[in-house]
């Protein structure tokens, strides 16, 4: 084979496995079942709470009418558990008729009619984790195609039930099946998770050739550990996954839980900064019909948003890990601002944290600084020694713009779509 033939032969490889659909330049935005609702199927005795379209309706109504929208929270996401244990004469997934009576259908044209977008669950195995029907390799055409028909919007590729040699076939010919539908279906893969989502076995560059967003890391749980283990394992890897991340390719390390019952109000501030940081995607898994305003008001940042969407999509990185406990995070942003997170793993009292700008790689001569939960701005010098008080469990964050220009006001959010 000449060059030219080999240089034309790895072209259309990439091309065939390249992921094409031009989605989630930011990282997407919404609201996403399992971690609060899991598979309660029984419509029965927890009609509110069930997985069945009237839970997903309810959710759209309140991201539709409590101002979660306009801040890029459009994607409604059905989980695991939504389909018959059976596929339909055809060969294809069917929703449970009881709990989906108007079908998926249905809910897709409800969020369309809103502006929202519908997402749903699958699994590249012989079952999902939950027992419902997989989608092995046989399978992948024909229910990429009923997705389209449905026409979805996001489609999650779970692994449980699943062989490495599977998942080396399957979510390649998921990522191309998707694309042969026509239809824009954004793409996210958990086969990473099921790799140890560190190479050799995981591949980013591939990844992110055929997938919007990936997990790579255990499921979130309602409580603090599981949200540290989360920020502890992806800062401890992140020379490997922050290069993987940007527009169109994110890191997911699974949803917001803030709203639920294990976290402070500390703890949830956490949360919601480092997933800013992260560049990660922002699924909400609460019930929005009944959050504390709180917990509202800290998932409505739009300061926080706005570091989070920043278009060049760069995630960030910890840049210290003081023996006292506090760590520093930091992420570049377009207009030559930056965001930087001050976190304490503390369990004594608030810790004043003594530091300057210049320790923390800032070399300009003087910033304006604003703390995105309290909105109070300063002047700081790069070269003034000043003192943070971060609270145990806690953070505080800053957006960081060079002082004196017109253009360097705190990011605004643009989009109404996050996609
Ligand atoms: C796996 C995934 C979770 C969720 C469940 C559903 O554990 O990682 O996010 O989708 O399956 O059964």
């Amino acid at each position: 084979m000449n060059l030219a033939v080999l240089v034309f032969a790895s072209a259309a490889t990439l091309t065939t496995f390249a992921l094409d659909n031009g989605l989630m330049r930011t990282p997407p935005m919404g609201w996403l079942a399992w971690e609060r609702y899991r598979c309660d199927i029984d419509c029965e005795h927890d009609p509110k709470n069930c997985i069945s379209e009237n839970l997903f309706i309810d959710m759209a109504d309140r991201l539709f009418e409590d101002g979660w929208k306009e801040l890029g929270y459009v994607y409604v996401n059905i989980d695991d558990c939504w389909s018959l244990k059976t596929r339909d004469k055809q060969g294809r997934l069917q929703p449970d008729p009881k709990r989906f009576p108007g079908g998926i259908r249905k809910l897709s044209r409800y969020m369309h009619d809103r502006g929202l977008k519908l997402g749903i669950y699958g699994d590249m195995g012989n079952y999902t984790c939950m027992g419902y029907p997989g989608t092995p390799l046989d399978k992948i055409a024909v229910d990429a195609q009923t997705f389209a028909d449905w026409e979805v919007d996001m489609f999650k590729f779970d692994g449980c039930y699943s062989n490495a040699t599977d998942q080396e076939q399957g979510y390649p010919l998921m990522s191309k099946a998707l694309n042969a539908t026509g239809r824009p279906i954004g793409y996210s893969c958990s086969w990473p998770a099921y790799q140890g989502g560190l190479p050799p076995k995981v591949n980013y560059t591939q990844l992110g050739q055929l997938c919007n967003l990936w997990r790579n890391y255990g499921d979130i749980q309602d409580s603090w550990d599981s949200v540290l283990s989360i920020i502890d394992w992806v800062f401890e890897n992140q020379d490997v996954l922050t290069p993987a991340a940007g527009p169109g390719r994110w890191n997911d390390p699974d949803m917001l839980i803030v709203g639920n019952f294990g976290l402070s109000k500390d703890q949830s501030r956490t949360q919601m900064a480092l997933w800013a940081i992260m560049a990660a995607p922002l699924f909400m898994s609460t019930d929005l019909r009944v959050i504390s305003g709180e917990a509202r008001s800290i998932l409505q940042n739009k300061m926080i948003i706005g570091i989070n969407q920043d278009v060049l999509g760069f995630q960030g990185r910890r840049i210290l890990k003081e023996k006292s406990g506090i760590e520093v995070f930091w992420r570049p942003l377009s207009n030559n601002a930056s965001a930087l997170v001050f976190f304490s793993r503390r369990t004594d009292m608030p810790y004043r944290y003594k530091t300057s700008l210049s320790k923390l790689n800032y070399t300009a001569d003087s910033y304006k600084v604003t703390d995105v939960f309290t909105g109070k701005t300063d002047i700081l010098k790069d070269s003034t020694d000043f003192v943070v008080s971060v609270n145990p469990t806690g953070v505080v964050m800053w957006y960081i713009s060079a002082a004196g220009k017109l253009q360097d006001e705190p990011p605004q959010i643009t989009k109404i779509d996050s996609t």
